[in-house]
């Protein structure tokens, strides 16, 4: 299995490069790329950690040598948030570097599964399709907006308040990767339960979890660790489905049957060609119910901005 990181010398990508490293499956091939000149010297420093997995850097403007014969692509390059910011800021910048970046893994690897880290990524996933599919290979099985970040901090949080090991809590999130299209659906998880107010509040918390650590670092960035953390879960959990493994399921934000939004985060069983199944959201409470009506305008508007920047 070859695994490719674009982005790979940026906060996010080291952070995944040494999880990946120390995680994936011995004989797996690590490929980092990035336009910053580091990226050779991170692919050097990882390859000291002893293991079975090679790893090879590139940098430059070319990613064709880092792409060429992956299996997986996971992209988190692009400039992140500071304070003050929105998701939807970082569009200007971010959306052409994914453009870039996913005309060359059309060429190099097409049969690739590919998963988005960049932000904004309810727009920067519907920009992959749009060139996926002007290239001519679009498979919509292969291609994921990585939200898992959602998911890892709506554990924490969940386990925390009710004083449970996170390792027995799984929260469903649907919708989107911002604001108020994330919705974990706090009312499926097994043995809790949550007042009204508990609910609201922690939904909103989970929803502005992204901006709590952009405030942190005043100036600094936005998650890196914790989504790298994230980002080699959805990656790992990819590789094992790849590789046979049955019952592997994971949320993330996918083209599905379009009944809430054409790209909608759901649970997802993996398998060999990446999505072998769109699994149902379940029965939503109430609040759930209002708040997944009240995400889709949002959510529809932020799909047409990437749908127009490559032009339907
Ligand atoms: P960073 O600034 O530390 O790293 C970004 C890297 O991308 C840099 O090394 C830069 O050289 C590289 N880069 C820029 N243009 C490139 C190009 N054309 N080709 C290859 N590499 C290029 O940023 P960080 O913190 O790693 O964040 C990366 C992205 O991930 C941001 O867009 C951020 O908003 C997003 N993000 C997504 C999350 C999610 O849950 N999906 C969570 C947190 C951040």
């Amino acid at each position: 299995m070859k695994v490719a990181v674009l982005g790979a010398a940026g906060g996010i990508g080291q952070a995944l490069a040494l999880l990946l490293k120390t995680q994936l499956p011995s004989g797996s091939e690590l490929s980092l790329y990035d336009i910053a000149p580091v990226t050779p010297g991170v692919a050097v420093d990882l390859s000291h950690i002893p293991g079975e997995v090679t790893v090879k850097g590139y940098s430059g403007e070319d990613a064709t040598p880092a792409l060429n014969g992956a299996d997986v692509v996971l992209i988190s390059a692009g400039v992140a948030r500071k304070p003050g910011m929105d998701r939807s800021d970082l569009f200007n910048v971010n959306a052409g570097i994914v453009r870039n970046l996913i005309e060359q893994v059309a060429k190099a690897c097409p049969k690739a599964c590919i998963g988005i880290i960049t932000n904004p990524v309810n727009t920067t996933v519907a920009i992959a399709a749009e060139v996926l599919k002007k290239a001519g290979v679009y498979d919509k099985r292969k291609l994921f907006g990585v939200t898992t970040l959602d998911i890892i901090r709506a554990n924490t949080f969940v386990a925390a308040l009710k004083g449970k090991p996170s390792s027995e809590i799984e929260v469903p999130v649907i919708g989107g990767h911002s604001g108020v299209t994330i919705l974990p659906l706090l009312s499926q998880i097994s043995g809790v339960s949550f007042s009204d107010q508990e609910a609201a509040s922690l939904t909103k918390r989970i929803q502005n979890a992204g901006t709590e650590v952009v405030e942190a670092k005043a100036g600094g960035g936005s998650a890196t660790l914790s989504m790298g953390q994230a980002a080699a879960r959805f990656g790992l959990s990819l590789v094992r489905a790849m590789n046979g493994e049955q019952g592997v399921v994971e949320c993330a934000y996918v083209e599905g049957d379009g009944q809430h939004a054409r790209f909608f985060s759901q649970p997802l069983l993996l398998g060999k060609e990446g999505i072998v199944e769109y699994k149902p959201i379940g029965t939503l409470s109430s609040f759930e119910q209002q708040a997944l009506e009240g995400m889709l305008d949002t959510l529809k508007q932020d799909i047409a901005l990437g749908e127009e920047f490559v032009g339907k």
